[in-house]
């Protein structure tokens, strides 16, 4: 089988063989086919497109192109979620020890973000003493005893589709519908799921721009799921501002301490009431949608849902009074400075995307992989989409200590909420779930 024969293929617009796409994954990531040809296949493929039997067969050939993370001494069915990167996307921190608490095991490995705000790692991190240097053994049984344990990626998990995302993303090949699909599908299955909930996006602050790009998206995710056996059911939810009120990674630690007690913003509950109730279904905790949204209402109410998160938070070295009080242990920022209204109104859009920008210049977020991150800083929303607001009313507030870009900072969270006369129209959080492609 010669590369140059499988480009020419799929360029007419031909559907390639289980076998051709194997090949090429393979020999790409053993090296002996170069950089040129899979980026003459990556544009071919984003103009003629894939069937969804090519888009399973190319997530199975990166699966198989690394290591397979073995989850199978943790009892009951392994449910991930992923979501397609939101602002101040808390869900993570609140589902994991949501879902735990109602009998579905969470064996997370996570990274360290880049961008707008750290990943959930470096969120965790906040809470002093905990740490994700846990063995294999340690990690299984934190799994199987707390129902929950994050630690970090080991292993070399889809190294084709870590060559090919760096690829696309030189050869303007990143926006394929399959191409998105499979790196990310590949991941979570080489990851150890069995089942998966996705959260894609969509809005200002998102990949997918629309409603449709996102359920397109979400459409071919989970026929990939159903494809290769692992159940998928995807949920598309609004980025047309940022998730919650906080955006930064203590300010977020403690809004997922105060959704997990019942107390957090209603867009961030209802979002992580949503995703959870899934893989509760996913993971036969529940018999439907709406037994499992009323058990994890009843953790939260109980207060089974805090607990699971202390428990966890103390297996890894943490200091579980912080949770209770999280004002006294979680750092602070040395300054709150406000961003004020310029003129009356309602809030009709707050662009997710500047708000996250904001927080980064503020050192909440890594804007290389060399960069250190505060953990105290980031920027907590006062108002949102919907909200009267006066002039001089505070719109925002900017968690600070190195006030080097606050005045960038402050300028760009102004610009990001835009005023309008009248009351916007209110838009569902949820637009759609996708059970079946
Ligand atoms: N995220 C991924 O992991 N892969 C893509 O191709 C796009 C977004
Ligand atoms: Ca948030």
């Amino acid at each position: 089988m010669r590369a140059v024969d499988i480009i020419q293929k799929k360029r007419d617009g031909r559907s390639l063989s289980d076998a051709e796409i194997g090949c090429l994954i393979n020999g790409y990531t053993h090296g002996s086919i170069p950089d040129y040809q899979m980026s003459a296949w990556a544009m071919a493929v984003f103009f003629r497109g894939m069937t969804p039997e090519e888009t399973a067969a190319l997530t199975d050939a990166m699966v198989k192109s690394g290591d397979k993370i073995d989850l199978s001494a943790i009892k009951g069915i392994k449910v991930d979620k992923h979501s397609t990167g939101g602002v101040g996307d808390t869900t993570t921190l609140v589902l994991g020890p949501l879902v735990a608490a109602a009998g579905v095991p969470v064996a997370k490995m996570s990274g360290r973000g880049l961008g707008h705000t750290g990943g959930t790692i470096d969120k965790l991190e906040s809470i002093p003493g905990f740490h994700i240097e846990l063995t294999r053994d340690q990690f299984i049984e934190a799994v199987n005893s707390c129902g929950l344990s994050v630690i970090g990626q080991s292993g070399n998990l889809t190294p084709a589709d870590k060559k090919l995302y760096a690829l696309r993303d030189v050869t303007a090949t990143v926006d394929s519908l399959p191409l998105i699909a499979s790196s990310i599908m590949s991941k979570k299955i080489a990851a150890g799921a069995d089942a998966i909930v996705l959260d894609v996006k969509y809005g200002s602050g998102a990949f997918m721009k629309t409603v449709e790009d996102a359920e397109n998206l979400a459409r071919t995710m989970v026929n990939i799921g159903q494809a290769v056996g692992r159940k998928s059911i995807a949920v598309i939810s609004s980025m047309e501002q940022p998730l919650g009120f906080a955006v930064g990674n203590a300010l977020e630690v403690k809004e997922a301490i105060a959704t997990l007690r019942g107390e957090g913003p209603s867009d961030l509950t209802d979002l992580s009431l949503t995703l959870g109730a899934h893989m509760l279904v996913l993971g036969g905790k529940a018999g439907s949608y709406e037994e499992g949204r009323n058990k994890l209402e009843a953790i939260i109410q109980s207060g089974e849902a805090i607990h699971t998160f202390k428990r966890f938070i103390e297996a890894q070295g943490g200091n579980p009074e912080a949770i209770d009080r999280p004002d006294d242990f979680l750092p602070s920022a040395e300054r709150i400075e406000r961003v004020t209204a310029d003129s009356a109104g309602y809030v009709s859009a707050i662009e997710a995307e500047s708000v996250g920008l904001a927080a980064m210049h503020v050192g909440a977020g890594r804007e290389t992989k060399e960069s250190s991150i505060d953990m105290a800083v980031g920027v907590v929303l006062y108002k949102k989409v919907g909200d009267r607001v006066e002039k001089g009313d505070t719109l925002a507030a900017i968690h600070v200590n190195n006030t080097e870009n606050l005045e960038e900072a402050r300028k760009i969270i102004r610009n990001s909420y835009h005023i309008s006369p009248n009351q916007p129209i209110s838009q569902n959080l949820i637009a759609k779930v996708i059970e079946k492609a």
